[in-house]
């Protein structure tokens, strides 16, 4: 008979039975749920209304079954819906009918609901380490490489000098955001929904602040409702992991390109790149491409749990039982991806000659050529169409603007001379640059500076 049994008659269809069950999924939450049970059985001692005798054999029996389900004794069924009950009914197994006595003053929704957030809990503890991970590895490449020259791209097209530090440091700033959203999210998990009951609160006087402490929560809940059926902190987690997957995708995009022929800025390393079963040459990026791919069911969950959530009417609704896959998914998916992601770029060679060379060709000086000339007191406006029919002609001629001779650069404008030659070389350029938050050295060195503090 189920649990639940009382006041049926018959028993369920076979195919409700599977289709109900949440077990196949919700396994990954039984180191939660018994952590829960424990912290809730010795709330119930406390109270009185377990024999300190009957804690011991419980807590006992629930550390027993926890281990056989990690060494897979433990037999967990369909027929038990879901983990809540399965850990129910091996309990019921070991200690008979005092299994009976610790739903006393529980619900499985406020059971679930902070097995969920302790689930989270620890999830965002491994994310924000992976995420620093990452970070860490960014600071050490920008540090060796604050005089590696690269082209800075809008548009995809080669736009102006810049250092790889600071294309790199670009992407540390996404990725401390992230890192951010993470913290500001720990605090919001940080509820416990234990002692809500069903929905409406529970008949004992149980002590929810002593639970709250068991549990290594800050707060708990102050609305029994509203703790039963919040799924916000799944979907600010989902949020937050397809921001982070967002940033993985275009680092990816920026490795998947600077690999191919075409860039050659970077060599992958062999350990993360795949051949081809037909064409000996091939080296593919397919990590990089698999953390591009993976993005989609990342923000396919963080669609998935808005729309289950959408209709609800208050408290708990079984759709919430579609909660779980998605955010173990997302959770699995951010951890392998990050890890895979950071090993892969600091396992990577930068071709820093070929990045240099592409600096020469594409005219990114043209806009220090019309800095230059409004050095020498011209109104930006014409000293960018000057640039413009200079680099025009260069075009023309394919050539870049430094071969152009002092004559013939005087053609345009005789406010140009000898010292432009220096004003076109990239490093000038890089240096040019005054503002804060720039890629002059200075700017760059500041930034990493501040975020190893
Ligand atoms: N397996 C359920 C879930 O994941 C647990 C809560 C069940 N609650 C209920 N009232 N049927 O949502």
């Amino acid at each position: 008979m189920k649990l639940w049994g009382g006041r049926f008659k018959e028993s369920t269809h076979h195919m409700m039975d599977e289709f109900n069950a949440s077990i196949t999924f919700d396994q990954k939450l039984y180191e939660e749920d018994i952590e829960g049970s424990i912290a809730h059985a010795k709330m119930l001692a406390q109270i009185g209304i377990l024999e300190k005798t009957e804690l011991t054999e419980l807590i006992t029996a629930l550390r027993m079954i926890q281990a056989d389900i990690e060494t897979g004794e433990a037999v967990l069924t369909i027929a038990n819906e879901d983990i809540h009950m399965n850990i129910e009914s091996l309990l019921a197994e070991k200690v008979g009918s005092l299994s009976k006595k610790l739903h006393t003053a529980r619900s499985r929704n406020d059971q679930v609901a902070v097995d969920l957030r302790l689930y989270v809990k620890k999830a965002l503890v491994n994310l924000t380490g992976r995420l620093n991970d990452l970070m860490t590895v960014l600071l050490d490449i920008s540090e060796s490489n604050m005089d590696t020259l690269m082209p800075g791209y809008t548009h995809l097209q080669r736009a102006q000098p810049i250092t790889l530090a600071f294309h790199l440091m670009a992407y540390y700033e996404m990725f401390s955001r992230d890192l951010d959203r993470c913290n500001d999210l720990k605090r919001r998990v940080d509820v416990m929904p234990l002692g809500s009951g069903a929905l409406a609160g529970v008949n004992y006087a149980t002590d929810r602040e002593y639970l709250k402490e068991q549990l290594g929560f800050s707060k708990y809940s102050m609305n029994a409702m509203d703790a039963v059926s919040d799924r916000d902190f799944v979907i600010e987690l989902q949020s937050v992991g397809s921001i982070i997957m967002m940033h993985l995708s275009r680092f990816s995009e920026e490795i998947i390109l600077w690999s191919s022929t075409e860039f050659k800025f970077i060599e992958l390393s062999d350990q993360f790149s795949t051949g081809s079963s037909i064409m000996p040459q091939k080296k593919n990026p397919d990590a990089a491409e698999l953390i591009r791919g993976k993005t989609g069911r990342v923000y396919g969950n963080l669609m998935g749990i808005l729309t289950v959530m959408k209709g609800l009417p208050l408290a708990y609704n079984k759709d919430m039982q579609e909660d779980k896959e998605g955010l173990f998914d997302t959770v699995e998916t951010l951890d392998i991806c990050l890890t895979v992601f950071t090993e892969m770029l600091s396992s990577s060679i930068f071709l820093k000659e070929n990045m240099a060379m592409a600096v020469k060709k594409g005219y990114l000086n043209a806009t220090d050529l019309a800095d230059y000339l409004v050095g020498k007191g011209l109104p930006f406006r014409e000293c960018h169409e000057i640039a413009g029919k200079i680099t025009m002609d260069c075009i023309d001629k394919n050539m870049p603007i430094e071969e152009l001779s002092l004559s013939e650069l005087k053609t345009y404008s005789d406010l140009i001379d000898e010292s432009v030659y220096k004003a076109l070389e990239p490093f000038t350029s890089i240096e040019g640059k005054k503002s804060a938050g720039s890629t002059s050295k200075n700017s760059v060195l500041e930034h990493i500076n501040l975020c190893k503090k």
